[in-house]
């Protein structure tokens, strides 16, 4: 008999990563223990979660793909939509809360699964219709009900609190849980890192799959859906973990290029850097990888200069992070050498230290060092009440996280060079930055676009685990890309559905 059926697991098939609902019973009790050691909570407090809801398209009758909400994904690891989620604080016991479904529902939806099935399906102690929460809960007699309320600092969006007919003859309290579950999520049980280490793999191999086929002339999109099939076909991620943002030539410069506003639409041109950044994301955690490479395989100087001072930026973190470091002296780390590679190619020059005071480096790398990574691709926690305020200078305020590292702690290194000649254009007027600029070796980078190079890394006891796995350095890359034109002798020719003229 194989693994997923002798006890409670979500599995895809063979190929897929089994994880065991265990995982959510640790979550819960690390949240249980969390609580009760938490001054403000009352004995006989309950936790009430509400899970995600469909989300249709406008008007329309067409319902988006659904994606559980993260901190109910947390705690139970329920595919299903508009189901809640209470766990009484003293025991543990966790109750599931499940639609129930007219008849019709067998037409359009197909089986009602009963009560039975789920409590199987996720080990929890209980079952019970959303329409009998109120109920239950009367029943348990609550000191207080502890709801979900609280801000995402990177999305500034609220968490969507529960809300359920009859929950105003509760006392509730809506601050503790966010605050408890966030610092929570920060830090991954090993369980968790095994799905997360699984999910990178599965993104690093499609990574490494569209190096292989990619050839000049293709649009964009078409590389970006490489990526997407193979995740989904070998890894089961039927979700990409954020819009893949996939740029070539100047277009990398745009650090989100790849929204509805920009949508992957360009040729890409033989002798284009490329700027992939795509991740997976599986049972809801996510990956967040980014390849830069050469379309054609094979580096001009220029492009092996700013690709080197970008890995030399990368590797050098790799080395240095480790627990009790901050994150604020990373970043400051990497803007550091990538500020003396520029002023060695001759993008700029003078003093590094005055480079650094000014906030040169937000020029070239407006975006922060990396990010937080869990559920959510930039995971919840970066700022809280716990945690370093941001920090206000120019180069420092776009960092999503000011934490000094912990075992356990998931986040992305992810260092970028850009030229984004908007902003280049407008710096040669500011006397800040002006006077470290080479306009006319500027000039030759105006088209080059951006170099970004992203690797998922767990925080261990004395360093990093690096959990994403593909051609980094220039040599492995070409090597690579080699290989991939061996393999693929005829990969340009996508063929075409296009009716010839005249038919
Ligand atoms: N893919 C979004 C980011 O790198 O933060
Ligand atoms: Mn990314
Ligand atoms: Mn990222």
């Amino acid at each position: 008999m194989s693994r997923a059926k002798a006890e409670p697991m979500f599995c895809l098939g063979e190929n897929t990563l089994p994880v065991s609902m265990s995982l959510f019973a640790t979550n819960r009790k690390r949240l249980c223990n969390a609580l009760r050691e938490n001054e403000s909570v009352p004995k006989g407090a309950v936790v009430v979660l509400q899970g995600g809801s469909e989300i249709g398209q406008d008007a329309t009758d067409v319902d988006l793909v659904f994606r559980q909400e993260s901190f109910f994904q947390w705690c139970f690891g329920v595919t299903e939509a508009d189901c809640y989620g209470i766990i009484e604080v003293d025991t543990g016991k966790a109750t599931l809360f499940m639609p129930k479904f007219s008849d019709e529902y067998i037409v359009w939806m197909g089986e009602i699964h009963s009560l039975g099935h789920f409590k199987a399906k996720y080990a929890v102690d209980d079952t019970k219709y959303t329409t009998d929460i109120a109920e239950a809960l009367k029943e348990m007699k609550p000191s207080k009900l502890l709801t979900l309320s609280g801000l995402n600092t990177d999305s500034g969006k609220m968490t969507k609190e529960a809300c359920f007919d009859g929950i105003s003859s509760f006392v509730v309290e809506n601050t503790t849980l966010h605050k408890e579950m966030s610092e929570l999520r920060v830090i991954k049980t090993p369980q968790e890192l095994d799905v997360m280490r699984y999910v990178n793999r599965v993104s690093s191999e499609a990574h490494k799959e569209l190096m292989r086929r990619i050839r000049p002339g293709w649009l964009e999109y078409q590389a970006e859906s490489v990526f997407k099939h193979h995740v989904y076909l070998h890894g089961g991620c039927r979700h990409v973990a954020y819009t893949c943002v996939g740029a070539s030539g100047e277009n990398s410069a745009v650090l989100h290029y790849g929204h509805a506003g920009a949508p992957k639409d360009e040729k890409i041109e033989d002798g284009d850097m490329c700027l992939f950044d795509m991740g997976g994301e599986y049972y809801c955690y996510a990956s967040d990888i980014t390849c830069s490479f050469p379309v054609n395989g094979k580096f001009t100087e220029d492009q092996k200069k700013i690709y080197e001072a970008v890995l030399k930026a990368s590797l050098a973190v790799h080395k240095a992070l480790r627990p009790g470091v901050s994150w604020v002296d990373m970043h400051k780390l990497a803007d550091r050498i990538q500020l003396q590679e520029l002023a060695k190619i001759g993008v700029i020059h003078g003093s590094v230290d005055e480079m650094m005071e000014a906030g040169l480096g937000y020029l070239f790398m407006p975006h922060g060092l990396g990010h937080l990574l869990g559920h959510d691709v930039h995971d919840v926690g970066g700022y809280s009440e716990c945690s370093p305020e941001r920090p206000k200078e120019i180069a420092l305020k776009n960092l999503r996280t000011a934490r000094v590292m912990q075992p356990g702690i998931v986040l992305t290194i992810e260092p970028g060079i850009y030229f984004n000649w908007a902003t280049i254009e407008r710096s040669f007027s500011n006397p800040q930055w002006a006077r470290f600029l080479n306009r006319d070796v500027l000039q030759r980078f105006r088209h080059f676009g951006g170099v970004r190079i992203e690797d998922n890394v767990a925080i261990t006891d004395d360093g990093i685990e690096n959990l994403t796995c593909v051609p980094r350095t220039v040599s492995e890359i070409e090597a690579h890309m080699e290989e991939g034109r061996k393999r693929y002798e005829n990969a340009s020719d996508l063929g075409s559905l296009v009716p010839a003229k005249g038919t």
